[in-house]
């Protein structure tokens, strides 16, 4: 696929424009890098992970194989996709996000080991220093997990967490998984179902309306979980977003 500029190491695989980057909540520094940085790489602030429980629902799908192409959609800044180059370094792992802002704060700490500070003493936390890793088997790319530059079954493992409920169109985000998701792979999605769109509300749900739109496109349901709780702590008051999220596993036949 075409990469229309290469902005500090990121690849653009979609043009995105000046007006696209006004719109777009992700790619505020203060509200969304910081909170994502704070809430992923600095455990610390909260003295565990607190997306633990979306690593322990998935962990029991990842690939027995060593080497795989693996990728992580809306990737934000990258913890996720970052375990899974580290627990396969064989593996050739990409993480997709749409924010330049994010994926750039992804690479800083993953990929060029840097130092970052992280300052949430607007939250009553004070700052934390996080130094980052080297990883070479990782890279940050901006694209739209509805077109990704991806061949058609390249990928063995998918994963995305807290996005497809931000996408303007979930169906055709899917369908999008599933082209580039290999037979025999897996996509796993952990989803609060907080729909940006009103009529997404209506349209999935109950959540087994998602389960009949997964089979539609031709997956095949390996593991289903409505109960995933993630609690997002907010600040030094112990305040929090508590998430009622959906797991799920599906894999692609591999006689499609
Ligand atoms: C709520 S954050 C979740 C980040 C991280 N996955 C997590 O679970 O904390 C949503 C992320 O999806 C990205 N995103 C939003 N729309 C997207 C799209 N159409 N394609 C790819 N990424 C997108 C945002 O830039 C943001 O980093």
């Amino acid at each position: 696929m075409t990469v229309y500029r290469t902005r500090k190491g990121i690849p653009f695989f979609h043009d995105k424009t000046e007006s696209e980057f006004q719109k777009d909540v992700y790619e505020r520094y203060d509200e969304m890098v910081i909170r994502q940085s704070a809430l992923h790489l600095a455990d610390e602030f909260w003295y565990k992970y607190p997306f633990q429980s979306v690593i322990d629902f998935a962990e029991k799908h990842y690939p027995l194989e060593r080497e795989n192409n693996i990728l992580e959609l809306g990737c934000g800044v990258g913890r996720w996709i970052a375990s899974l180059a580290q627990k396969y370094p064989k593996s050739n792992c990409w993480g997709i996000d749409y924010s330049y802002q994010m994926l750039k704060r992804a690479k800083e700490y993953w990929v060029d080991g840097k130092e970052i500070t992280i300052d949430l003493s607007k939250r009553g936390l004070g700052v934390e220093t996080v130094i980052g890793k080297k990883i070479s088997n990782l890279n940050f790319g901006l694209a739209k997990a509805e077109n990704l530059p991806f061949d058609d079954n390249s990928q063995d493992l998918i994963l995305s967490s807290f996005l497809i409920d931000r996408l303007a169109d979930p169906e055709k985000g899917l369908t999008e998984m599933f082209r580039v998701l290999n037979a025999g792979g897996k996509l796993i999605v952990v989803t609060p179902l907080n729909f940006d769109n009103a009529a997404h509300w209506k349209l999935y749900y109950p959540p087994s309306q998602i389960a009949i739109l997964l089979e539609k496109i031709g997956f095949e349901i390996l593991a289903w979980k409505e109960d995933i709780v993630v609690d997002e702590p907010l600040d030094g008051h112990g305040n929090n977003l508590h998430w009622n999220c959906l797991g799920f596993v599906v894999g692609k036949n591999r006689c499609m």
